[in-house]
């Protein structure tokens, strides 16, 4: 774990362990410079703790460029709730309490909002001991989860995705995969709908199967073969280290653009995907759809119109990335990072 934190370029990394859940829960702030660290709580099992933190460290990071492309002022940050297998769902509601107040003791060090395994109902019970949390329940004042916002913003990536490699942003009769039907995904699987798309999707949660299927009547495949199944566009909206050594060979798509976080299982995968001529819009920009609205609407009084609005500009970060990307000869993975660091690089050197 010391080899972790040595070679990760953030600030802090928080850890505490809670005996009465058993669960160990890290908080990773990467950087500080654009404004206060803040990002999702992420509440998964892990292998061991070290993937937490390793997961918390890497998403922390997403989240600098996130704030940073989208010019909201915010830093970096990422808390993860390592839950042993088998957690028992009742003893939920004690640990968000308990996460809730630690988060005060911490004096307004990490600003939250809900992930990959939490919800809104989360951040209410959060918020019991702490004010730092965005997305909660619309009774309690809150713009609620944000998954139909990202959502909307993943849908603007695709456009500009196939209009960048297809020559039109037009979706009707493209083929789209979607990989994971939760909160963010069900919802974009509707607009794609309405978009005129051919629309097949995957989950390794039966029950979700099951439900979708009977929902909209899709094409499932299978979780083992969703890699090579031919497509216009992959998108992977579940989890994060997907695209890898072992993935990126069999893919049969021109275009991966999906909402999922810490897609790349490292950043030298971006350079694989574009050797294999693939157009990769980088996570951290298409998915900002959530990082736009929760901050921008609760945080600071916008309407939802205006977020919306300024969601949709995420088709346009996207263009300005590929086409740096296609000048400078790199990949656009590599692009957006080029351009999230001198953002972060030029604020750092306003301050000093
Ligand atoms: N977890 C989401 C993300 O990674 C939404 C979120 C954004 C939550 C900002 C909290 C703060 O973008």
């Amino acid at each position: 774990m010391d080899k972790l934190i040595q070679d990760w370029d953030g600030e802090y990394v928080v850890c505490r362990f809670d005996h009465e859940t058993k669960t160990m829960m890290f908080i990773a702030i990467h950087s500080t410079a654009l404004g206060v660290g803040t990002g999702g709580t992420r509440l998964k099992t892990y292998s061991h703790p070290r993937e937490a933190l390793r997961d918390a460290m890497r998403l922390a990071e997403g989240m600098t460029y996130k704030f940073a492309l989208i010019d909201v002022p915010r830093g970096g940050g990422k808390a993860v709730l390592s839950v042993p297998d088998g957690f028992d769902p009742a003893r939920r509601e004690r640990l968000m309490l308990r996460f809730g107040r630690w988060l005060a003791d911490l004096n307004g060090l990490f600003e939250t909002g809900p992930d990959l395994g939490t919800s809104s109902a989360d951040m209410a019970l959060i918020a019991r001991h702490y004010s730092g949390v965005f997305g909660l329940p619309a009774d309690a004042g809150g713009a609620g989860s944000p998954g139909p916002e990202t959502a909307l913003g993943v849908f603007c990536g695709i456009q500009a995705s196939c209009e960048h490699h297809f020559g039109t942003p037009d979706l009707d009769g493209r083929r789209v995969l979607v990989q994971g039907a939760g909160s963010v995904g069900e919802s974009l699987i509707h607009r794609l709908l309405e978009a005129g798309c051919d629309v097949k999707f995957s989950d390794t949660d039966p029950e979700r199967v099951e439900e979708i299927r009977q929902k909209l009547d899709l094409p499932f495949v299978e979780p083992e073969a969703v890699y090579s199944e031919a497509c216009d566009v992959f998108s992977p909206c579940a989890t994060g280290g997907i695209l890898n050594a072992e993935t990126i060979p069999q893919l049969a798509c021109p275009i991966v653009a999906g909402a999922a976080n810490n897609q790349l299982d490292r950043l030298e995968h971006g350079e694989a995907l574009h050797k294999r001529g693939i157009l990769y819009a980088p996570d951290y920009v298409i998915n900002a759809g959530g990082a736009i609205f929760l901050p921008a609407v609760e945080g600071s009084g916008w309407s939802v119109d205006k977020a919306r609005e300024r969601i949709r500009g995420i088709g346009d970060t996207l263009r300005e990335i590929f086409s740096r990307s296609k000048q400078m000869g790199i990949s656009p993975a590599r692009a957006a990072e080029q351009l999230a660091k001198e953002k972060v690089g030029a604020r750092r050197n306003d301050v000093n």
